[in-house]
């Protein structure tokens, strides 16, 4: 490979657009208004720095964090004072203090589901298809389940293409993951078939781990992206999957070789 072939990934709008977090959490709203029944539940987002959008704490996110780092599941109010500007806040926040710092936080509605459900971590990989967007088509090829005990303790499950989740009642049907795989390969490659896929989700090319939360507050269970982590920094739970482990790993390189070094070859 010569010197012309190298190609930076992630690009920088891409990066800028996962670090800030509340650009992906739009565009994941977007989708939701437009998906089949369902598949429409999103919980509500407030970004913090207008008009609240929320009307309630919920729960502060921070951009520019990972690892939970900075997640407040039960903010005080003077959390909420001190790193919200939305509607009484806004007064009280100088201009000057929200311009020198980058990370901002946000806050959005609690989803029990996410606490009590964990999160369906759904590996979607591509592979060529001649019919499909751009030549490539996205393919589940794993889902482990995380459930974050009470002393953050994370239990890790690689499910079985047989599991189904009960709901909280006798008369609620609960999840089966083949809805869960099915709802995350539909948010994949409607991601994919967005206007604005080359400058934000162009790594969505090689694959994406989408991040799968549950709420089944209503009478159905209905599934909701809680974040779209890129495959460059997603966990693989490597040695929770069948050994050596390695499976997600070569499916995600054989794509990227696919995606980046055929391209810049030919
Ligand atoms: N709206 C919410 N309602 C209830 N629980 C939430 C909510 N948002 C986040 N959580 C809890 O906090 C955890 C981490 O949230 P999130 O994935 O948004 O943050 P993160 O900093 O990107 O963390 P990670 O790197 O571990 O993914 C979730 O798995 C969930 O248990
Ligand atoms: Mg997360």
């Amino acid at each position: 490979m010569n010197q012309a072939s190298c190609v930076r990934f992630l690009h920088q709008k891409e990066l800028e657009h996962v670090l800030t977090k509340i650009d992906d959490i739009r565009a994941l709203d977007e989708i939701a208004r437009f998906a089949p029944p369902g598949w429409s539940f999103r919980p509500v987002t407030c970004n913090g720095t207008s008009v609240c959008l929320l009307k309630e704490a919920g729960v502060l996110k921070r951009t520019h964090s990972c690892g939970s780092e900075h997640i407040i599941m039960r903010p005080t109010v003077v959390d909420v004072a001190k790193h919200l500007k939305c509607e009484a806040n806004q007064r009280r926040t100088s201009k000057r203090r929200v311009a020198q710092t980058m990370e901002r936080w946000f806050h959005q509605e609690f989803v029990k589901g996410l606490r009590q459900f964990g999160e369906f971590r759904v590996f979607i990989v591509t592979a060529k298809d001649i019919t499909a967007t751009r030549g490539r088509k996205g393919k589940v090829i794993e889902v482990v389940h995380t459930l974050e005990l009470a002393d953050r303790e994370l239990v890790v499950t690689v499910l079985s293409s047989c599991a189904s989740f009960p709901g909280p009642t006798e008369t609620h049907q609960g999840i089966h993951i083949q809805q869960v795989k099915h709802f995350a390969f539909y948010a994949f490659e409607t991601l994919r078939s967005r206007s604005d896929w080359f400058t934000v989700f162009e790594s969505l090319e090689v694959g994406a781990r989408i991040d799968v939360g549950v709420t089944m507050s209503g009478d159905v269970a209905q599934p909701f992206i809680n974040e779209v982590t890129r495959i460059y920094e997603a966990d693989f739970f490597a040695e929770w999957l069948a050994q050596p482990g390695t499976y997600v790993s070569s499916a995600v390189s054989t794509a990227l070789a696919e995606v980046f070094i055929a391209a810049t070859d030919s």
